[in-house]
Order: C-alpha cells, then sequence, then structure tokens
C-alpha cells in the first residue's frame, strides 16, 4: 500500500478507509488501555492523532515508542470525537522504523529556546517552528518563481565563482586551489594566480547582477535567484555570510518602473503566504506573540503578525529621498535627545538600520522606499543625477527589518561609467565585458536585489535571520 500524507487525511472526510501512514512521533500518552500517539510528516503543522488499543503485543512494540521515534502505521480514518481535527487513524498495524533514545533525544514536547535549537540544527526541522518556517520558505521561492514566469520574465543562472566584486564593496570570499601555506610567487614576491586553477583570482560571487545586466540587455527582462557571499564581520540578527538573493533586472526601466515592480512584487509575496501558508503564519502569529508579552512594554510590536503582513499588502509604500529622509532624521526626537546610536548629523552619512526603522516604525508607519542617495555610499554602477552628487538608487525599507531591498537604475552611458570605475580604482580589466554592453547597443535599464532572507524574515516574523535559513553561515559558524 502507499503512504499517505497527512495533511491529506486530516483533509480528507472519508473515514472507514485503510491508510499508511509514516512519520516521527511527537508524543505519546497512555490511558487506560488505549494509547494515543501525536505523528508528524511535515507535510502540515497538524499532527495525526492515532489511537492504538493496548494489548499485550502490541504493548511491547509501544514499550519502543517515544518522542523523536519514526513509525509506520496501518489504520483506519475515523472521525474525531476530540475537539480540533476532524480525522483520526484507529491503528490496525504498528512499526517501528527508527527507535529514538529517550535519554539522549534532546527534543522533548515543550517549548525550547531558538538559541538551543540553532545548536542541534540538525534536528530542529522536527520542531513546529522550523517546519512552519521552512515550508514557508519552500512556498516563497515557488511564488518567486511564478512572479516573474506570470510576467514574462527569464531565469538566469548567473555564476557562483567570479573575477569580479559587483558591490565594490571588497567583502570577498577566495576561491583558489594554490597550497595556502606554501603559494607561487611572482618575482616581486606576490602570490601568482596565473598559476591558480582559473589562471587568475577569483571568489565567491556578492551579487548576480552584473551578469543579470548583460542578459536584460538581450531578453530585456531577467532575474537570478541564487546564493550570494559576503566576508563581512557583521554579526547582527539581519546578516548571514552566505545568503540568497532574488535580482531581478529589466531593460527600458527607469527608477519609478524599478520601484514599482519592487513595490508589486513585495505585496504579491506577501499575499502569496497569506493565502497559502494560513496555517503556518496561524501558528507563528501565536508564537510571536507570546514572545512579545517577554518584552518591555515600548519595545513591543503594534501590530501582531498577521495584521502586520496585511497592513503591506494594503497600503503604498511612502517614497521619498534620501535629502528628505535625512532632514526628518535629524528633527526627529531620538536625534535631538541622543538616543541614536550614531547621531545623524550631514548630508552624505550612510543610514543604520535605526534610522530605517525609525523612518519606517515612528514617523511614516509603513513600508518606505528611499531614491537618490549621495553617489560616495553607493555602487559604481548607479545611474549619475545631474547634481553630481547623487545617484538614482532606491532601498526599500521595511518595519523590524530595515533595508529588505537594494536596487537603482544603471549608469547606462559608457563615459560616465568609464570614469566612475576609473575615479574609484576599479581594475579596467575586470570590468572590460561590462563595459562594452555600454558601447553596443546600450539601453536605459533598471534592477534591484531582494535578500530573500531578510523577506522570510518579515513574513513569519521570526527575530533571527540565523532562524530562517536552514543552516546558517555567519562568523565563527558553519558546523552544519
Ligand atoms: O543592497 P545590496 O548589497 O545590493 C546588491 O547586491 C545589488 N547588486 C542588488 C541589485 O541591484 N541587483 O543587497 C541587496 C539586498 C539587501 O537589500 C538585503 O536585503 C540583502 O540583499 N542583503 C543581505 N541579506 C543577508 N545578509 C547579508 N549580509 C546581506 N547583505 C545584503
Ligand atoms: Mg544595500
Amino acid at each position: 500500500m502507499k503512504r499517505t500524507k497527512i495533511i491529506d487525511i486530516l483533509k480528507s472526510v472519508d473515514y472507514g478507509r485503510e491508510t499508511l501512514v509514516m512519520g516521527w512521533v511527537r508524543t505519546k500518552r497512555v490511558s487506560k488501555n488505549v494509547c494515543f500517539i501525536a505523528l508528524n510528516d511535515g507535510s502540515t503543522i497538524n499532527n495525526l492523532q492515532i489511537v492504538v488499543d493496548v494489548n499485550p503485543e502490541i504493548e511491547e512494540i509501544l514499550a519502543k515508542i517515544h518522542t523523536g521515534a519514526s513509525v509506520s502505521v496501518l489504520g483506519k480514518t475515523v472521525e474525531s470525537m476530540g475537539s480540533g481535527q476532524s480525522t483520526e487513524l484507529q491503528c490496525l498495524k504498528l512499526e517501528v522504523l527508527g527507535q529514538a533514545n529517550p535519554d539522549e533525544y534532546p527534543l522533548q514536547p515543550k517549548r525550547h529556546s531558538l538559541e538551543f535549537l540553532r545548536e542541534i540544527a540538525h534536528l530542529r526541522f522536527r520542531t513546529n517552528t522550523f517546519g512552519a518556517v521552512f515550508r514557508i520558505r519552500h512556498a516563497m521561492t515557488f511564488a518567486i518563481h511564478k512572479f516573474f514566469n506570470d510576467k514574462g520574465f527569464y531565469n538566469i543562472h548567473s555564476p557562483i565563482i567570479t573575477g569580479s566584486d559587483a558591490e565594490g564593496a571588497g567583502e570577498m570570499f577566495h576561491v583558489t586551489t594554490l597550497n595556502i601555506d606554501n603559494p607561487p610567487r611572482t618575482e616581486d614576491k606576490k602570490v601568482d594566480y596565473s598559476q591558480d586553477f582559473f589562471g587568475k583570482q577569483t571568489n565567491l560571487t556578492v551579487s548576480g547582477q552584473l551578469e543579470a545586466e548583460l542578459a536584460a540587455l538581450a531578453l530585456s527582462e531577467v532575474y537570478t535567484f541564487g546564493p550570494t557571499f559576503r566576508a563581512e564581520n557583521s554579526n547582527t540578527a539581519r546578516h548571514l555570510a552566505e545568503f540568497w538573493m532574488i535580482e531581478p533586472e529589466m531593460a527600458f526601466y527607469d527608477i519609478n518602473d524599478d520601484m514599482d515592480l519592487a513595490e508589486e512584487m513585495l505585496q504579491y509575496l506577501v499575499k502569496y503566504a497569506l493565502d497559502n501558508c494560513r496555517e503556518d503564519l496561524e501558528f507563528l502569529a501565536k508564537r510571536r506573540a507570546e514572545e512579545q508579552k517577554q518584552k518591555p512594554q515600548n519595545e513591543r510590536d503594534e501590530m501582531e503578525l498577521i495584521e502586520r503582513l496585511e497592513f503591506v499588502i494594503n497600503n503604498k509604500f511612502e517614497r521619498l529621498t534620501y535629502t528628505e529622509a535625512i532632514d526628518i532624521l535629524k528633527e526627529s526626537k531620538p536625534n535631538k535627545k541622543g538616543q541614536f546610536v550614531y547621531p545623524v548629523n550631514d548630508w552624505g552619512t550612510d543610514l543604520q538600520s535605526e534610522h530605517e526603522r525609525y523612518l519606517v516604525e515612528k514617523h511614516f508607519k509603513k513600508p518606505v522606499i528611499l531614491t537618490n542617495y549621495p553617489k560616495e555610499i553607493k555602487a559604481f554602477y548607479m545611474k549619475q543625477n545631474d547634481d553630481g552628487k547623487t545617484v538614482r538608487a532606491m532601498d526599500v525599507l521595511f518595519p523590524q527589518i530595515g533595508e529588505i531591498i537594494g536596487g537603482s537604475q544603471r549608469e547606462e552611458n559608457y563615459d560616465k561609467l568609464y570614469s566612475r570605475i576609473k575615479e574609484l580604482d576599479i581594475p579596467e580589466e575586470e570590468m572590460w565585458w561590462y563595459l562594452e554592453t555600454r558601447k553596443f547597443g546600450s539601453v536605459p535599464h533598471s534592477g534591484f536585489g531582494l535578500g530573500f532572507e531578510r523577506l522570510m524574515l518579515f513574513v513569519t516574523g521570526m527575530s533571527n535571520i540565523r532562524d530562517v535559513i536552514p543552516f546558517p553561515r555567519t562568523p565563527k559558524n558553519a558546523e552544519f
């Protein structure tokens, strides 16, 4: 007989049918001559209740079953008398697939701290919280491809190993097969990368954007969705050294078209989660509400999770320039009272997450898109404005998160791009192919990057980015 998934059994009202299920035991409870097993197979957050009539023969099998064990159950579906679920399974045949020694198994049917669960990341998938998070992560991945596919965008696989630094921030992991204890040297004692695997120095990509641009300048509308790597030493709840990024790139789009797409996409994804991940979201909403109760009043969310998600799809994002934002921040209460860790004094400084969150959570009370940043704090490829000071960048800022999207219109003018590359001392031999697209049929174009885990933080209401990716990579941490 073929196995039926628990999600399908719980949906069905076809009682009295012989059914085979397999899964992991969440709890086992014995009362009089009946044993109740709560079984979960990951297809849904809900457990299937298995009802076992205890007799001497089955008692022996039951003795081997504890929380965490895997079992196979052949049974008959019956309408549940208890509240909550409609269907349970009356056991006909019970088999243990794999035992879990209760003295060693670290997961107990109680709430464990997220910190503890990070230390057992190989088992944390088996908790309600992480089951919910990773089912939602899948749904968001699918929704992203669906969103772009329905719009006629093409998915481009950009390389993971590259020879260039797309963001120019120098935060790269090097890729080499040279013996690092004794690398070949050139005459002037530098490492001789011409003898390395690729015949040049290479690294893990920080962004697929540059390659996506090449594709957009032929296929018009494309996107990448891949892993990106940053060796920045920021140990925060919003940074990973390995994270996934969605980077659409569109020919013939200006910065306004770019913002429209970013806003439409975020609203689409949040709505997709509300429409398709309801039970998991309700579980996570309850969990977040409980977590909030532990916090001081002034640090608590103003909206509960589902309300906040609905708010984002029902309200237009606020759009303003960096300069306008700086004026608001300078005059803001926390700035005047010295409550920002980084006080806002001068035009030209980069915004910290505390400033972004102030704008979103306190001032506008909705998502914000900032444009026209100072060119000094943004990447070389952004389109320069006529004022000579700013570039056509746009960052989307979200409650709880701060920056969720960074993007821009691209500089399509060869001379301007070339002089910016020279100004910033970017090696021309790394960029010749990128520059050539501005020589041959250059067009206005734009794009942005959505940090997938930042989106996941927002949608799930989890507070630490380490808890929305299966195996987080952060400074001093690559255990699993
Ligand atoms: O703003 P960033 O650095 O932009 C780019 O990489 C551009 N090439 C994107 C483009 O225009 N195609 O990164 C984009 C987004 C950020 O807004 C943030 O959501 C996320 O990527 N991000 C990170 N997420 C997790 N951990 C990190 N260390 C991140 N750095 C950036
Ligand atoms: Mg950015």
